[in-house]
């Protein structure tokens, strides 16, 4: 099946895994930027200073995004370049940075999608708690409206963040990602803060009463229960709750799912426990997919729950270890049409890492990519066909990158990057998407 008409065709990329230039333009440090200086911390050693060097060569990048014949790119802002200490007046260099991007993606035809935050919290505000910290809140409402100010009026579609779910997680409950903070309060508080941030930027930008469109983004994973038993019913149960709706449910619902309500009331400051205010449904909720979960219980593991993220004995998987199965995003975006009351949708991330290098002429070839692309735009197709408002889909990502944790050692891009001479090579994945979407 091939993408109806009409459903933009795109890719993807965030700040602080392709620009670059950490200490230019005015920008302050990020929590990523400390975060990558702790020993061990990122896994090839890199530090986001250098990354894709996009900051220099957003022409060239633009190009690139153009030739693949996208309608659309999704982008996120670092809020350091915004805000260096994440408050007040903002760096007009920061801005101006984004302004050209903007102007230059609509010289060549593609429609900005921007997301306000993909990880990277300006240093000053992790030095008070950052999303621990419900001062964060207003921050964060306020940074967008700066940047919706000066971007909005070319720019339509604004996502909020990028997988508060994720960041709240791995930052701060398992400590693999910045902050570094290993404490299943602190999970609780930024899972709630960050999405009371996204409820008051949205709030905030409502005020303007401007024609944007305003939603948020989400790792959002099936989850299967990893083996027969009872208790794997119901801890797949209990992980679903955490993983895909204490994001969703108190924007769309106004409350949290039933099995992690007590727990979020018990540690949330009462006066920052506003659900009636945090229930705003977004106009377009992204959707990022790469994998399903399988959750066991364990006493040991955090929240109780053992995640893995492929099927128990699976044998098709990425580089990252997760399990290949285009279905559940099929399942994800009918089951969120079915209980989210049929949301307009975009597939705000989906992709995979493979280990391919240049073969003796140069060439990448990657097949196990195009093969994960094709039958993920299959699944996406098959879920329109079935009545999901699907309104855009984005390949993660356009360059190998910094990827987070893992450094430069995992490869998502469509175009190869060589980060000693920074030379992109475009993949045989990007040759075939290129088919597909030039036609
Ligand atoms: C997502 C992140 C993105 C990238 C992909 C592989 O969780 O949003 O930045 O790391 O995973």
């Amino acid at each position: 099946m091939t993408l109806p008409h009409g459903v933009l065709r795109g890719v993807a990329t965030s700040a602080w895994q392709i620009e670059g230039a950490t200490r230019e333009g005015g920008r302050g440090p990020s929590i990523w930027d400390r975060f990558a200086r702790r020993p061990g911390a990122i896994r090839t050693g890199e530090t986001g200073d250098k990354a894709c060097d996009h900051y220099h060569r957003w022409r060239e990048d633009i190009a690139l995004i153009a030739d693949l014949g996208c309608d659309a790119y999704r982008f996120s802002v670092a809020w350091p370049r915004i805000q260096p200490e994440g408050r007040g007046r903002p760096n007009p260099d920061g801005l101006d940075f984004y302004d050209r991007l903007v102007d230059g993606l609509a010289e060549a035809g593609i429609a900005p999608v921007v997301c306000l935050y993909h990880w990277d919290l300006p240093e000053a505000l992790q030095d008070r708690g950052g999303w621990t910290n419900r001062e964060t809140v207003p921050r964060f409402a306020e940074y967008a409206w700066r940047v919706a100010d000066r971007l909005g009026d070319r720019v339509s579609t604004f996502f909020m963040m990028n997988e508060a779910n994720i960041h709240a997680r791995l930052g701060h409950l398992i400590g693999v990602h910045a902050p570094g903070v290993v404490r299943p309060d602190a999970f609780l508080r930024a899972m709630h803060h960050q999405t009371q941030a996204t409820a008051e930027a949205m709030r905030a930008l409502d005020e303007e009463s401007r024609d944007w469109r305003l939603g948020t983004i989400l790792s959002l994973a099936p989850v299967s229960p990893g083996d027969d038993s009872q208790s794997a019913e119901e801890a797949a149960h209990r992980l679903d709750s955490w993983w895909n709706g204490a994001g969703l449910d108190p924007l769309v619902h106004g409350r949290y799912p039933e099995a992690i309500a007590e727990t979020m009331d018990s540690v949330i400051d009462h006066d920052a426990y506003d659900l009636e205010r945090m229930h705003r449904p977004p106009d377009v909720i992204g959707v990022n997919y790469y994998h399903p979960l399988y959750a066991r219980p364990d006493r040991d593991a955090p929240l109780g729950l053992a995640v893995a993220e492929a099927a128990p004995g699976a044998q098709e998987t990425t580089a990252m270890g997760w399990g290949i199965e285009p279905d559940r995003l099929e399942a994800m975006l009918l089951r969120l049409k079915a209980d989210y009351g049929d949301p307009a949708l975009m597939v705000t991330e989906t992709g995979a890492a493979f280990d391919d290098r240049p073969d003796a002429e140069g060439r990448i070839r990657d097949p196990r990519r195009i093969a994960f692309l094709e039958s993920h735009l299959d699944a996406i197709a098959r879920a329109i066909d079935g009545g999901a408002k699907v309104e855009g889909v984005f390949v993660w990502s356009l360059l190998d990158n910094v990827e987070w944790a893992e450094g430069t050692a995992k490869r998502f891009g469509l175009v190869h990057v060589d980060f000693e001479t920074q030379t992109r090579t475009p993949k045989d994945s990007y040759r075939w998407l290129q088919e597909q979407w030039r036609g």
